[in-house]
């Protein structure tokens, strides 16, 4: 079964042939970070024109890449929520319109589901049940997956998610956006012992998590050495952040997995792609006997491959949507309220 997906929920307008759920057969990604770039993060309106511009080519060419026209498709699956609401209702619109036409079933994915599901693309044998970590620039969650379709938040972020927290300081520390990246470069040249970060003590659930007081701890730190004339060694502060964040997703992974049984964890998101997140969860779960699968970094980000896998999965478990579906901003997993 051949699925096209279409993924336009923040700055990545893109379009994917998966077959199966776990084979690509074509995997396109328009991206608009360089435009952002100029004002220093995504400027949602802007956003919504971009996307409006590069759906049909994309998903044209995300058909002739495949050696595919719309007839050869099985289902058309398509970001719903969450994300910026200018930008998945054109993602949602275009996907209605051609789904009518094609006379093709509409499947509505979610996006955090839909990172976990990058790693059907690559790891054959992942499975449900397993514990996963989802952890991208909006998003911070390790959920269960129970089956293909239900899923269990057991923690999240109370504020800011983990490539916000990136992004924010990035840009602090005079990176461009998206500053996770650069980061992690600076990161590989840097001592992360040379600053000792806060750790957020929380009450509640121990597994969620909240990165705003490690931000602004560092944007505090850099606007006061600039007023006192003060120069920060930024490879460090940036070696420093990663560890925290790495840390921080580790412990708290590990601690769940334990906890609730689960002797396999895959972790996905943006900042999945992290070297300092990968290496340390890869760590902890060797010395804990856990199994470990991420995506490669080029699946780690918004793309549309992971939401013809999740949709798939979809269908053959009877989640289609009708004509009247719509784009929601803000939503839980599947199975979960609000
Ligand atoms: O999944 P994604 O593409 O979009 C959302 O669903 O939010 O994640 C984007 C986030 C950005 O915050 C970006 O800075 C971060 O992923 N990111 C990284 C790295 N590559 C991307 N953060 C840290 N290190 C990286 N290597
Ligand atoms: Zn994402």
């Amino acid at each position: 079964m051949r699925i096209l997906g279409i993924e336009s929920s923040c700055d990545e307008t893109a379009a994917a042939i998966v077959e199966d759920g776990r084979r690509i057969l074509s995997n396109v990604i328009a991206s608009q970070a360089d435009e952002h770039k100029l004002y220093g993060g995504v400027v949602p309106e802007l956003a919504s024109r971009r996307h409006c511009e590069n759906i049909l080519p994309v998903v044209k060419k995300a058909l002739s890449d495949a050696n595919m026209t719309i007839d050869d498709v099985d289902g058309i699956a398509v970001t719903y929520a969450p994300g910026l609401i200018g930008a998945l209702l054109v993602g949602v619109s275009f996907a209605k319109g051609l789904a009518m036409m094609a006379n093709k079933p509409l499947i509505p994915v979610h996006h955090t589901e839909g990172h976990a599901a990058a790693n059907y693309l690559v790891h054959p044998d992942l499975k449900p049940p397993y514990l996963a970590l989802i952890v991208s620039g909006g998003h911070t969650r390790i959920a269960e997956v129970l089956d293909y379709t239900t899923f269990r938040t057991v923690g999240k972020t109370r504020d800011d998610a983990a490539g916000e927290c990136f992004d924010k300081c990035a840009r602090a520390m005079g990176f461009p956006y998206p500053g996770g990246v650069h980061v992690d470069q600076a990161a590989k040249k840097g001592n992360a012992s040379a600053f000792k970060l806060p750790k957020t003590k929380m009450d509640g659930n121990p597994y969620d998590f909240s990165f705003s007081g490690l931000k602004t701890y560092i944007v505090n730190l850099l606007h006061h050495a600039e007023q006192c004339g003060e120069t920060v060694n930024t490879d460090d502060l940036a070696a420093a952040l990663q560890k925290a964040i790495a840390d921080s997703v580790t412990e708290k992974t590990i601690a769940a997995a334990k906890e609730l049984g689960y002797s396999g964890i895959a972790l996905s998101g943006g900042v999945s792609a992290n070297s300092g997140v990968r290496d340390t969860l890869a760590a902890a779960c060797q010395t804990n006997g856990l199994t470990l699968c991420m995506p490669p970094i080029a699946l780690c980000g918004d793309n549309a491959a992971m939401i013809a896998a999740q949709g798939y999965y979809n269908y053959i478990a009877g989640i289609t949507a009708d004509e009247t579906l719509n784009a929601i901003a803000s939503k839980e997993l599947r199975g979960e309220s609000a």
